[in-house]
């Protein structure tokens, strides 16, 4: 294991609060706040009691783009081609909107572990069967193989929803060839790259996907309410969304009854923006921004490596994929106990969290310590030597 002195990421650990009282492992659900979150949201109070609705004009209107723009660089992305909404969620049923589905072009292809709230927007709208569902199969709960998934995109698939990093497992799907596959065939993609950016580099431009979306409460350490959409910036000007509002229009102070969509990437907004959550995000893309997602990456695979090897060598069966390239930040690891470990292990303020068919959910980020990887696995296995999770044998997944 490498000397905490020469990992020169832990000089970031000052600036994340909760670090000092707790073992905080679960970037995969909510990262960890940065100290600075605290002063920009007190300059939103601030900004808000002294220049009141002035505000808007000097930089609120503007900020789903310029926020966004910090986002693009996290992600590949051109300047101008994100916008901040308040969830995935929203952004898969806008960009669903942004299509007309015909009888011969009308499918949608994702994976049976795509994120549930994912599948719940296009399966609500296959209820009026103007689009249908292919769902991919899992063999094991963990991953999907890929040849089954490139197979089931089809010249009749319209759109790809799927996850870069599952939310369950931790799997890193191909990218680059569920989007190859999907473009020959006319189809189109949306990345949902929650569960990568900030931890896996990538780049929207190179792989060339037409959407992706994602939040920022996991691995960018911004907190709730900051989704993001990019959309490749040559459908700017030709896709119009139904789920729409008049700050999509171009002119949206003219008040105008009819929607005259902006030409630019202004179009995927929609009504007024949540001001206080973009404030609140814009630390930890700072952070990610200058720490660079490449040396992130570089850390976590070593960490996940490291945690494996040590669940391993304490008897726990890891289930998340064991070769570096096809996972994500996050190691799960099965025990028939599992969630009632996780729950005595967050009563001891070890925070991790636990997923049925997965395990208990484990994810080192760039400011955890080698040591904390030591201190959780042997905490969990003195947890079920010694049986100390027997109270909390009913628990459900609380977070
Ligand atoms: C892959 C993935 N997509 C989406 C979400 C959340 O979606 P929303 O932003 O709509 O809450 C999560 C959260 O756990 C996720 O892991």
């Amino acid at each position: 294991m490498e000397n905490t002195l020469n990992d020169e990421l832990l000089k970031w650990r000052l600036e994340f609060p909760i670090l000092g009282n707790t073992v905080y492992l679960i970037s995969h659900s909510l990262g960890a706040m940065p100290r600075a979150t605290l002063s920009r949201l007190a300059d939103y109070a601030e900004t808000w009691a002294t220049r009141g609705v002035r505000a808007w004009a000097e930089g609120w209107w503007d900020m789903p783009v310029t926020v966004g723009n910090q986002v693009a660089s996290i992600i590949g992305a051109p300047p101008g081609s994100v916008v901040m909404h308040q969830n995935v969620s929203i952004c898969q049923s806008l960009i669903l909107s942004c299509f007309e589905p015909t009888p011969k072009r009308n499918k949608i292809v994702y994976s049976e572990l795509n994120f549930p709230s994912v599948m719940y927007v296009y399966e609500a709208h296959a209820r009026d069967g103007r689009i249908r569902i292919e769902t991919v199969a899992s063999d094991d709960g963990i991953t999907v193989p890929l040849d089954r998934f490139l197979a089931a995109i089809d010249e009749e698939t319209l759109l790809v929803p799927f996850s870069h990093v599952l939310f369950k497992s931790g799997f890193l799907q191909n990218a680059r060839a569920i989007t190859e596959r999907a473009h020959e065939v006319g189809a189109m993609v949306v990345l949902d790259a929650y569960q990568s950016a900030g931890t896996v580099p990538f780049d929207v431009t190179e792989l060339n996907v037409d959407f992706a979306t994602g939040g920022s409460v996991k691995w960018l350490c911004g907190g709730p309410g900051a989704g993001y959409l990019y959309v490749r910036p040559d459908l700017h000007q030709t896709l119009r969304p139904k789920t729409t509002g008049w700050m999509a229009h171009e002119a949206p102070f003219a008040f105008d009854p009819e929607l005259k969509y902006a030409p630019d990437i202004r179009r995927f907004l929609h009504g007024s923006p949540s001001i206080p959550a973009l404030y609140a995000a814009e630390s930890g893309y700072r952070i990610i921004n200058e720490i660079g997602v490449d040396k992130i990456r570089e850390k976590s695979v070593r960490q996940t490596t490291c945690l494996i090897s040590l669940a391993e060598e304490a008897g726990f069966e890891v289930t998340s994929p064991k070769n570096a390239a096809e996972r994500g930040g996050t190691i799960t690891v099965s025990h028939d106990d599992a969630a009632a470990i996780t729950k005595e292990l967050i009563r001891r303020e070890f925070i991790v969290d636990y997923r049925p068919g997965a395990g208990v959910r484990i994810s080192p980020h760039f400011y955890t310590s080698d040591e904390e990887l030591e201190l959780i696995v042997r905490e969990m296995k003195e947890i079920r030597d010694t049986r100390a999770y027997a109270g909390h044998e009913t628990v459900e997944a609380a977070f």
